[in-house]
């Protein structure tokens, strides 16, 4: 059925087919005509207790105005975001391409957002009561220099409302933005984010996780410097990864070689590599979400061996249709050692 309804939609533009998709997944949802799914595959990570292990990664919704549509496919949490301080418009169009012969996406949306205000109110309007996590960043025009003002700022807001909040420093499309995975930005970032988590919980009585999400496209040493800041300075949770600049095995193809960060099958590889770097460094002690590329079972199942605890999908959504979220809760208790 979804292979039908994908054969429609490839025929639009991309972002008028994502459009398009939501505003008809959020109207049958709200005409009850979606039939809700609960995938119950439990598991307890930075002690929260997630429903089950697949999670709906940041980008697909990013002013948090489908949550309940979303996480009516069976998603064990969903994450909205990447959101700013102040709203922008992102990139010119077009800036989303398919390229379903790789089953994959190239996309240089560049943090498109109504800005955190909106998204707050859309997150109390949903009165969603599954696991929300919070995806923030730093406006475009903020310099790398302030960028740590635009997630304090952004954290302060999404607080109360996140059951997790995502720093979001490896988009491949706000330039300077990996910058900060520098170990001298990153541990001023991190020192800083540490202690408003401090203030924040005990302002609101509650201790919400930080997780960081990281690029594919990192040296291996740099991975290790990583881990080692993650240790320090006590992060929650990791997310590896974001899309690559990467384009091998795609150049060929129609818009293969487009600016932007390529997502789907062909980042697999390189986000598995990064999984297993992490892991060396990090044993169980920080939980790893997985995220790149995961189309199928095959490369869910070769995450979890890898050491992740958790896994995030959004290519191999668009590409597999919501039956892979069913596909992969099935496996996320299955650790083949
Ligand atoms: C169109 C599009 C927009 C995205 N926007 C964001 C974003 O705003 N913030 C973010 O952290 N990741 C964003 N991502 C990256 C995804 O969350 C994910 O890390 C990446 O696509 C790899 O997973 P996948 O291969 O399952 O798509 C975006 C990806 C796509 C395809």
């Amino acid at each position: 059925m979804y292979f039908l309804i994908r054969k429609l939609l490839f025929k639009l533009q991309p972002e008028t087919a994502h459009y398009i998709t939501l505003s008809l997944l959020k109207l049958a949802y709200n005409c009850k005509l979606l039939n809700k799914k609960k995938i119950t595959a439990p598991k307890q990570v930075a002690n929260i207790q997630f429903p089950n292990s697949v999670g709906l990664a940041a980008g697909l919704d990013k002013n948090g105005e489908y949550i309940n549509a979303l996480s009516a496919l069976g998603f064990g949490f969903i994450e909205v975001g990447t959101v700013t301080p102040k709203p922008q418009p992102g990139n010119a169009k077009p800036r989303l391409f398919r390229l379903p012969a790789a089953n994959a996406l190239i996309n240089r949306m560049g943090f498109n957002n109504k800005g955190v205000d909106f998204l707050i109110n859309n997150i109390k309007k949903a009165q969603f009561a599954g696991i929300l996590g919070i995806n923030i960043g730093k406006n475009f025009n903020t310099a790398i220099e302030n960028a740590v003002d635009d997630y304090v700022v952004c954290m302060q807001k999404v607080y109360p409302y996140a059951s997790y909040i995502t720093v979001n420093i490896s988009s491949p499309n706000t330039q300077g933005l990996r910058n900060l995975q520098t170990a001298s930005h990153l541990q001023n970032l991190l020192t800083c984010l540490k202690d408003q988590q401090a203030t924040l919980a005990k302002r609101y009585q509650k201790y919400i996780p930080l997780f960081l999400k990281i690029a594919p496209d990192l040296k291996l040493e740099e991975i290790d410097e990583i881990a080692v800041s993650l240790l320090k300075y006590n992060i929650d949770g990791v997310i590896a990864t974001n899309t690559t600049l990467a384009r091998e095995g795609v150049q060929q193809l129609s818009y293969g070689n487009e600016q932007g960060g390529l997502s789907g099958q062909p980042l697999f590889n390189k986000s598995l590599l990064v999984v297993k770097r992490l892991h060396n460094t990090l044993q169980d002690k920080i939980p790893i979400i997985a995220c790149g590329g995961i189309m199928s079972v095959r490369e869910g199942k070769a995450f979890l061996n890898a050491g992740a605890r958790l896994l995030q999908i959004y290519t191999g959504l668009i590409y597999q249709g919501p039956k892979l979220i069913n596909e992969l809760a099935g496996i996320s208790n299955i650790v083949i050692k």
